[in-house]
């Protein structure tokens, strides 16, 4: 099996447990988010490999796919921050990296599996999202929204291939995945807070902190990836995998402080001297998990509190 972005948080765990379930493994990264430290300890295991290199490289990829299952596309240019600083490199990265990746999956008939997300929804208020849901984009103006779109156009693609070539592919919106190893440095809230938590710094909420997040532990995220690529009936259908536990901006730092016995006091950053005029931000986001619970009876089994516990013990 190929894991795009392996060496990256959630693709690292995703290594990890395909090979527990004695799958060989072929990781293509560019490291250029993820990291080497991630996947080290799988070195050892003879059904592990790792390839340094990018996902828009056609040779590349057309050598990997021809002699694989199947595809776990995760590379991709990923965390508010990143898409803020380089909105080019985000845009060619995500639809760049799709297009080469399906165009090899379909020249050999193997399935892929798409990492989307929850951001596909964009302004949509309604609650709880389903599948089907329209998407609301704000302003070209704002980078912001490049990587919903991109994400959105990889969906498209995807499913253009399904329809048109029957090429078997499965889509995962993601909402906040969170757990160990996962780097704070591109934006991601969790890690960020209880970085700055341990060290007693001030945490930085952006925007009221009233704005309202569901965050799913990485091994439900994994379980359900996995059960979906062994799925056939997924074929062609995109689904949402999250939480349905939802938590307030500002009480996940209180949380956060009171967890780690934190002298950390919360400091509120208007989203316009932190992202530049213009930014927009979703004041809720919460998925229905109807249709994955009816595919492969996904219910997540990791609260929010237990999550936590997890990640701060293993920060310290
Ligand atoms: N973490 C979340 O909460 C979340 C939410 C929604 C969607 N997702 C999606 O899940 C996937 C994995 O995200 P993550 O949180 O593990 O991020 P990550 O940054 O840790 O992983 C992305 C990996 O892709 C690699 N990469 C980037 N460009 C590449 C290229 N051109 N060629 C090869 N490798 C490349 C990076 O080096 C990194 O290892 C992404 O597609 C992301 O959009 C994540």
């Amino acid at each position: 099996m190929i894991v795009t972005g392996g060496a990256g948080f959630i693709g690292s765990h995703l290594c990890e447990s395909l090979l527990a379930k004695g799958h060989n493994v072929i990781v293509v990264d560019d490291l250029s988010t993820g990291s080497i430290s991630n996947i080290k300890p799988l070195f050892s295991n003879p059904n592990f490999k790792f390839i340094e290199g990018s996902v828009r490289n056609p040779s590349l990829m057309n050598d990997v796919i021809s002699d694989c299952r199947c595809v776990y596309h995760l590379a991709a240019a990923v965390g508010v921050n990143l898409i803020i600083e380089k909105p080019v490199h985000t845009i060619e990265t995500n639809i760049g990296g799709t297009e080469v990746v399906l165009a090899a999956a379909n020249r050999f008939g193997k399935k892929v599996l798409i990492t989307s997300t929850s951001e596909v929804y964009g302004k949509n208020e309604k609650i709880p999202f389903n599948e089907d849901d329209d998407t609301i984009f704000g302003s070209t103006k704002f980078s912001r929204w490049s990587y919903a779109c991109s994400k959105a156009i990889d969906e498209f693609l995807a499913l253009a291939y399904h329809r048109q070539y029957a090429l078997p592919v499965v889509i995962v919106r993601l909402f906040n995945t969170i757990g160990i190893r996962q780097t704070g440095s591109y934006g991601m809230v969790v890690p960020r807070f209880i970085g700055w938590a341990v060290k007693n710094e001030p945490i930085m909420i952006y925007g009221s902190g009233k704005q309202s997040r569901s965050f799913t532990y990485i091994s439900d995220v994994i379980g359900a990836m996995t059960a979906l690529m062994e799925l056939d009936s997924a074929n062609g259908e995109v689904f949402n995998i999250g939480s349905n536990e939802q938590i307030t901006i500002e009480d996940l730092a209180d949380k956060i402080i009171e967890k780690t016995n934190s002298k950390s006091e919360k400091k509120y950053i208007p989203y316009s001297v932190a992202y530049g005029q213009g930014f927009d931000d979703m004041q809720k986001r919460l998925p229905s998990l109807e249709k994955i619970g009816k595919a492969i009876g996904y219910k997540p089994q990791v609260s929010l509190d237990k999550a936590l516990k997890i990640i701060i013990d293993n920060a310290k």
